[in-house]
């Protein structure tokens, strides 16, 4: 009799802990959602490769080169593509890629929804063409139209009521690398710019990291510098907006191209890359699209 309570006392005692160990390891969300750097977060986000056209191509340019390019990537599912023409070719380039696996944004908008702002595109003009992404803040438009966090700020708002997803730019100018205040800089972008979203509507948008000083020139950060930022975005990200910061996209732009992006898209923090030069062409830009992994 004692020795059949002493059994039965420890299969009681093994089955009490047996329930405690599972409770114990059981996922904590927060500590799940926060850390970063996982290969698993990386798998969760899709690839997007983003071409940004800047101030080129007329309409009948645009519509030769995506004709091109939509036949190069018909097979493309893995990664997401995106094309940001300039606002006459909108309109076109959405009739061209309605049924392909091309999608549209605009270079820029303005934050009001209508009246005396000559020049100007409101948010709801930009959904009405189809484009379903819209970019804010490159450094062009700091550099050359006087874009601050401030504006960033209101436009962020303004396209995410509009429901298009906006692919907001930072990074450092070349003073900013040389004075070494990089991380600085960064994070007044991050905390001033990308300020006051919900954490769903946090969640949603794509952050481009872009030095600067490396737009353009052909010579892109390193690999492992590119990294390094990134982990950092998404670090101040995750304070300001919890689990958003594992679920957003963050690419990396400046003097990508199809040689060079492979070494970018191995980094757990590259999600893709916002493209300038090398997407002016289909052959150049479908090759990037199909970057070997
Ligand atoms: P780049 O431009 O690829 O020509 O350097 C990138 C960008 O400005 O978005």
């Amino acid at each position: 009799m004692k020795r059949l309570i002493i059994v039965a006392v420890f299969f009681v005692f093994t089955m009490l802990s047996c329930a405690v160990g599972k409770s114990v390891i059981k996922p904590d969300s927060d500590i799940f959602t926060i850390k970063t750097n996982s290969p698993s977060d990386k798998i969760s986000r899709k690839v997007l490769m983003a071409g940004n056209w800047k101030m080129n191509k007329t309409v009948s340019e645009s519509l030769s080169v995506i004709k091109t390019l939509k036949k190069a990537v018909s097979d493309v599912k893995d990664v997401e593509i995106l094309i940001f023409p300039s606002y006459t070719a909108l309109q076109a380039i959405n009739n061209e890629t309605k049924d392909s696996n091309i999608n549209i944004g605009a270079q820029n908008l303005f934050w009001e929804a209508k009246g005396a702002f000559t020049g100007e595109i409101s948010p709801a003009m930009i959904k009405d063409t189809g484009c379903s992404y819209v970019l804010i803040g490159h450094s062009e438009r700091r550099q050359y139209f006087g874009e601050t966090d401030e504006t960033v700020n209101k436009k962020i708002k303004a396209a995410m009521a509009e429901g298009l997803i906006p692919i907001v730019c930072i990074g450092e100018t070349l003073k900013e690398m040389e004075t070494n205040v990089t991380f600085q800089a960064i994070e007044k972008h991050m905390k001033e710019g990308l300020a006051g979203l919900t954490v769903e509507q946090a969640s949603s948008l794509v952050i481009v990291y872009e030095p600067v000083w490396a737009i353009g020139t052909g010579i892109p950060v390193t690999p492992d510098r590119a990294q390094e930022t990134h982990a950092f975005i998404r670090k101040i990200y995750a304070k300001m907006y919890k689990e958003a910061a594992d679920k957003i996209r963050i690419l990396y732009g400046a003097s990508v191209n199809p040689e060079n992006v492979s070494a970018f898209m191995k980094k757990p923090d590259i999600d893709g890359s916002l493209v300038g030069k090398a997407s002016l062409e289909a052959e150049s830009f479908s090759k990037l699209i199909k970057y070997s992994k």
